[in-house]
């Protein structure tokens, strides 16, 4: 292949991804995928992204936009093709019947019920060609790979900090530590995410919503709190704000006050949702005090699995406080940050026995995607390495 060819190729995946991109939100559980198709003389002829769980994939978009000037061209798709009847038909199908000569993959299927769509390809006298050095590709496919492989839905943190890294405010000045145009941009993330996760301490303190307002959402996120001894009022607001499930992730310990708040809590609205420690790992759960006890990383694993296979849950925001941030990023449940920090704010004296998120995430060594500003504020949005 000439040097050419290969950097064409490359800059045809990218083209592909930042189409793919434009899904996030809409696809899921699905991967958000895209597609381009240039004909015989290498000119543009369609562009494609996965619609809705049910709808197109992005080849499907492509070959229908390029109709018979796909024939004989070229197709670069961010992630191999399927080769199974799902929701729809396999597109391996309509690539073989557009008369496709050449198909650039920048991803191989990592779930083996749709994988094969290459083989097939190949066998069908298409040229495929694999290229897995597109940066922005592993980026962009790296939560659905994940989540094939572990189980586990994509984590993404987003907090906001003050210029000192800390999340809250001292007592004497506005508790928002972000400006409404970061807060915007987390409400437009809110509609395109299938779960938020918060813990007890937060809903103690902030009495948050937790939900999308003044946006155009793609999806309703269901609402999760930490909340292990079921310490959540029955007033608090996110039970009376219209939104997604609102979900008590709890111990279940037998005792009857336990019970009692449970069902006060179902009968505001909640669903109670015990989750059990693997045989013989109650002891390490740390359990402090009387009444208050902690998941230890495995009771939080098993949340995170029940709520994909339960919820259909693929992509997951935290708004938590640095408590249970510090849970997540020790249990290695973290996959991506979003950091809103206020650089025009004063701090309170940080006490350096506790680690600030901002010395966890560096610790992680997550690769920055994206970084910007937003009114006063400096985003920056990490992942983990691909
Ligand atoms: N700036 C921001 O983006 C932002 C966002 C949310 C909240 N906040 C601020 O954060 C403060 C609240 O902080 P926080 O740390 O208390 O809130 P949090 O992280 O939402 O909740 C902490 C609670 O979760 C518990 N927890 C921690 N790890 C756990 C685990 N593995 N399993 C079960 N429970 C676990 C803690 O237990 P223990 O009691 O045992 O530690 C504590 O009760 C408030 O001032 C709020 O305004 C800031």
């Amino acid at each position: 292949m000439s040097i050419e060819t290969h950097d064409h190729d490359r800059r045809m995946l990218e083209r592909a991804a930042r189409r793919a991109l434009r899904g996030h939100g809409e696809a899921e559980p699905n991967p958000s995928v895209g597609c381009i198709i240039a004909n015989a003389d290498g000119r543009v002829v369609g562009e494609g992204r996965t619609r809705r769980p049910g709808g197109p994939h992005a080849e499907i978009e492509a070959i229908r936009h390029a109709a018979d000037a796909a024939r004989g061209g070229t197709a670069w798709v961010t992630l191999e093709p399927c080769n199974h009847h799902g929701r729809t038909p396999p597109c391996v199908d309509a690539i073989i019947a557009a008369g496709i000569a050449r198909v650039v993959v920048g991803s191989p299927e990592s779930n083996r019920v749709a994988s094969g769509g290459m083989d097939r390809l190949r066998d069908a006298g298409i040229e495929v060609v694999v290229r897995q050095d597109v940066k922005a590709i592993q980026r962009l496919h790296a939560s659905f790979h994940a989540r094939v492989s572990t189980g586990l839905p994509w984590v993404v943190t987003k907090w906001a900090e003050t210029s000192g890294g800390e999340l809250s405010t001292p007592p004497d000045v506005s508790p928002w530590i972000s400006g409404p145009r970061s807060l915007r941009m987390v409400h437009r993330e809110r509609g395109r995410i299938d779960a938020i996760l918060t813990g007890i301490g937060t809903i103690l303190a902030d009495d948050p919503r937790l939900d999308a307002r003044e946006v155009r959402r793609r999806r309703t996120p269901i609402r999760v709190i930490v909340d292990p001894d079921v310490e959540t009022p029955p007033t608090a607001s996110i039970l009376k704000t219209a939104g997604g499930q609102v979900i008590i992730a709890c111990r279940d310990d037998g005792r009857s006050e336990f019970h009692a708040r449970s069902a006060r809590l179902t009968a505001a609205g909640a669903t109670i949702l015990p989750i059990q420690e693997a045989a013989g790992k109650e002891a390490s759960d740390g359990v402090r005090g009387t009444l208050r006890g902690r998941f230890s990383a495995g009771r939080m694993r098993s949340l995170l699995r029940r709520l994909v296979e339960d919820y259909e849950v693929a992509t997951l925001l935290t708004e938590c406080g640095p408590g249970l941030l510090r849970s997540l990023f020790e249990a290695d449940l973290v996959d991506a940050a979003l950091v809103f920090t206020a650089m025009a704010t004063t701090d309170v004296a940080h006490s350096p026995a506790t680690p600030l998120p901002r010395d966890l995430l560096q610790k992680a060594s997550f690769e920055t995607i994206w970084s910007g500003r937003r009114g006063e504020d400096r985003v920056v949005w990490s992942q983990r390495s691909a």
